[in-house]
């Protein structure tokens, strides 16, 4: 298989971690590079990667992806680094979860910046390049918040709703410049992302795990470039079995 440049922000654990070992998994000549904002954790998730494919180059960087000077910094490594990238995988992102009158302003913006600005701001710094070469494809963990609210969902859902809208937008922006955009929209997965209570009640009795949407990340990637899926759902099969 031909070498791959991968780029997936979030990767230091969870679903981004999951999707990173996939890709080191099914590519021998593998460029990729990952990001999170604790740096001895995404530098834990290269050493374990690169255990797995040792011929894989790795970087890995400590970036929050709200903020665009280290999202630039982020960026331009890839790229000094790397070269192009063939796929960008927007992953990094996080939950609170209350009623709309208990939220600060600080808590509401700081998962729209995460979840939605930082979905924008990396993407925002991969386009130009793909749209230059007139190839490339841009995944996004969106969620299956992004299309129903819920109670206590408001920050997470509006943030999640944000990102659909950006992606279908985009979509029609550059299918004309042969890239593909694609956004997956997962159920519940079995992560760190429902640690604390309020997350931990939400979270149903069934959870995916997070090597499904590797696999779901992977498949999409995987097909023709003329080929965009666009969009996909994915969730338990029986929530309660
Ligand atoms: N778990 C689910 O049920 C579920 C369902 C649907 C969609 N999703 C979505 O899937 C994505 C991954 O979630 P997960 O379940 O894998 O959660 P997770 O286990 O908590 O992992 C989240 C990852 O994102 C990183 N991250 C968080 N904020 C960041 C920021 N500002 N900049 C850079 N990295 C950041 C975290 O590392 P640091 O904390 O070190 O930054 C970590 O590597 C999220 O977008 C989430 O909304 C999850």
């Amino acid at each position: 298989m031909e070498r791959k440049t991968i780029v997936i922000t979030g990767a230091s654990k969870g679903i981004g971690y999951a999707v990173a070992e996939k890709c080191v998994r099914e590519h021998k000549d593998l460029q990729l590079a990952i990001c999170s904002r604790h740096e001895a954790d995404i530098l834990k998730a290269k050493e374990k990667l690169l255990a797995l494919n040792p011929n894989a180059s790795i970087l890995a960087m400590k970036c929050d992806v709200s903020d665009r000077a280290q999202v630039s910094r982020f960026a331009q490594t890839v790229q000094a680094s790397f070269g192009v990238v063939d796929v960008l995988v927007n992953n990094a992102g996080f939950g609170m979860f209350k009623p709309v009158h208990e939220f600060s302003t600080q808590e509401f913006s700081s998962i729209l910046e995460t979840n939605l600005r930082g979905v924008f701001l990396i993407t925002q710094e991969v386009l130009p390049e793909m749209r230059k070469r007139r190839q490339g494809t841009i995944i996004t963990i969106g969620s299956l918040a992004s299309k129903n609210g819920f109670a206590g969902g408001s920050a997470y859902c509006a943030s999640k709703f944000g990102v659909r809208g950006l992606m279908q937008s985009l979509f029609l922006e550059v299918r004309e410049q042969n890239i593909r955009v694609i956004t997956i929209f997962p159920g519940s997965v079995d992560t760190e992302f429902f640690v604390d209570d309020t997350a931990q009640s939400i979270k149903s009795n069934k959870a995916l795990k997070a090597e499904n949407i590797a696999d779901c990340v992977y498949f999409c990637y995987s097909l023709p470039q003329y080929a965009d899926l666009s969009e996909l759902d994915i969730r338990p099969t029986n929530p309660k079995g």
